[in-house]
């Protein structure tokens, strides 16, 4: 970060001098105003709840422009990356900062291959679970468990660690999430199966059986591959500011990578994705297609307490293009899988078309994000929908650990520790039990 040819100043109205603050410029993107030092000089926080209009941190990884509605991963768009490369690459260029050559990216594909397997514990750990739990509470759990199974690389603090910590996890997760779900069906686990691909293998994992082959179906692998690239970051969204938060305590990274789980459960975030398919499920019930004017007339009225999930995002005011991928994806999975005519598909079509109609969606620049066609594809491969957000969350571990491995070699990190407007009861006096 550069310092900007501007300053700001701010001044008060009542007397307190006025006060310079330095402005940096990044490599792209709305400049910032530097307030680490005005609590010193003025006795005073700034007040910004939900973070509205606040960078936590400078960072080198993701870039998204929401008034285009452009998302970059280390300035290569996602189109492009989605279209040219695989979920592997993208982990390296998140990671390392560049797209591997030929040799770098079978060096990178051997070393994560190598962990695929988790430690045989583990299954043990998993069945203490109900079988009828949601994957996500699972997964919180086991990822935070990896941290008692792999005590050679919990210290965030030695580059080592968190090295073969991002292989491990990176490497690992398809496996635990195949776990959780074999576990929820009743099946017995299928281990890892290292020549196939990325997705090939997590394909193999959930959906075979010791009973018979399973063979990948490319298109499908190419369809979870970009699911992958399409969530593997995304700048400072709630998880990885949680993961960043709870990495900045020193804590190990596989507790940390734990904290972003928890956190992209909630349906404001990566739980949309179910809630969406839920959301299509309700209203093809209703009777489908007919229904959906009444629906978005039921989302327009703030009383109802229901959302169009799958639309809207805080930092996208136009398309969000990982949308766009998503809808060509789901198209061709279904073409491919000879489900064209899924009503679910159809039905989405048709919400989209009203919702980017209406004034209300255009008043307010919604517009479908990333979860408003993922569901459909997930489903159509056999996803059950419970799991969806543990694929995200599969997904986004390599973000959120290039995300924390960033914050922890920033020579300007610090613990993360916001303050607060008190507006609680001033000091008071407790009185004995008998007087209260
Ligand atoms: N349906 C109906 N109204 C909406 C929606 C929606 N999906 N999203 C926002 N609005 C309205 C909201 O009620 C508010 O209206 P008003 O100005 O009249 O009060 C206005 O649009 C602005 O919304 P906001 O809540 O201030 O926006 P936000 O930036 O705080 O919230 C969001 C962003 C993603 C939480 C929200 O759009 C939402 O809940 N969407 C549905 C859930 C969803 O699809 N989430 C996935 C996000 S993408 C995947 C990820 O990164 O996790």
């Amino acid at each position: 970060m550069k310092l900007a040819n501007n300053k700001a100043t701010l001044s008060f109205s009542n007397g307190t001098p006025n006060i310079e603050l330095p402005v940096y410029s990044g490599s792209v993107g709305p400049d910032v105003i530097d307030i680490r030092k005005l609590y010193a000089q003025t006795g005073m926080f700034t007040y910004d709840p939900g973070f509205l209009s606040t960078a936590s941190c400078q960072s080198t990884i993701t870039y998204i422009d929401g008034d285009k509605g452009e998302l970059l991963y280390r300035g290569y768009p996602i189109e492009q990356l989605a279209t040219h490369c695989d979920f592997l690459e993208t982990c390296h260029l998140l990671l390392y900062g560049d797209l591997p050559n030929a040799e770098g990216k079978a060096s990178f594909t051997r070393r994560v291959t190598n962990h695929t397997m988790v430690n045989e514990q583990m299954q043990f750990f998993l069945r203490g679970f109900r079988r009828d739990a949601h994957p996500m509470a699972i997964m919180t759990g086991l990822v935070g468990a990896l941290s008692a199974f792999y005590h050679d690389s919990t210290d965030i603090n030695n580059p080592e660690h968190r090295e073969i910590s991002a292989i491990r996890l990176i490497a690992k997760l398809p496996t635990l999430v195949a776990m959780a779900y074999k576990y929820s069906a009743g099946q017995p686990y299928m281990y890892p199966r290292n020549s196939l691909s990325y997705a090939g293998n997590f394909l193999h994992m959930m959906f075979a059986t010791p009973c018979e082959p399973y063979e990948v179906n490319p298109v499908i692998e190419r369809a979870l591959d970009r699911i992958f690239i399409l969530h593997a970051d995304h700048e400072q969204n709630a998880s990885t500011s949680t993961v960043r938060l709870c990495g900045s305590s020193g804590t190990n990274p596989f507790a940390a990578i734990a904290a972003g789980v928890a956190c992209l459960w909630g349906p404001a975030h990566g739980g949309a994705n179910e809630a969406c398919l839920n959301m299509l499920t309700d209203i093809q019930k209703m009777g489908g297609v007919s229904k959906v004017g009444e629906f978005i007339n039921q989302v327009k009225d703030k009383t109802s307490g229901i959302k169009l999930m799958g639309f809207g995002h805080r930092v996208y005011k136009n398309y969000d293009p990982r949308a766009k991928l998503m809808q060509e994806t789901c198209r061709e999975v279904l073409t491919a899988l000879g489900l064209e005519n899924d009503p679910l598909f159809k039905l989405a079509m048709a919400l989209e078309k009203i919702a980017l109609e209406d004034d209300y969606f255009v008043q307010r620049k919604l517009y479908p994000n990333v979860d408003f066609y993922s569901g459909i594809v997930q489903r159509a491969i056999g996803i059950p929908t419970s799991l969806f957000t543990a694929i995200f969350a599969l997904a986004r571990t390599v973000g959120w650990i290039a995300q924390l491995n960033e914050m922890i070699g920033d020579p300007e990190y610090k613990i993360g520790r916001p303050r607060q407007l008190y507006t609680g009861s001033a000091p008071r006096e407790v009185k004995p039990l008998a007087q209260r």
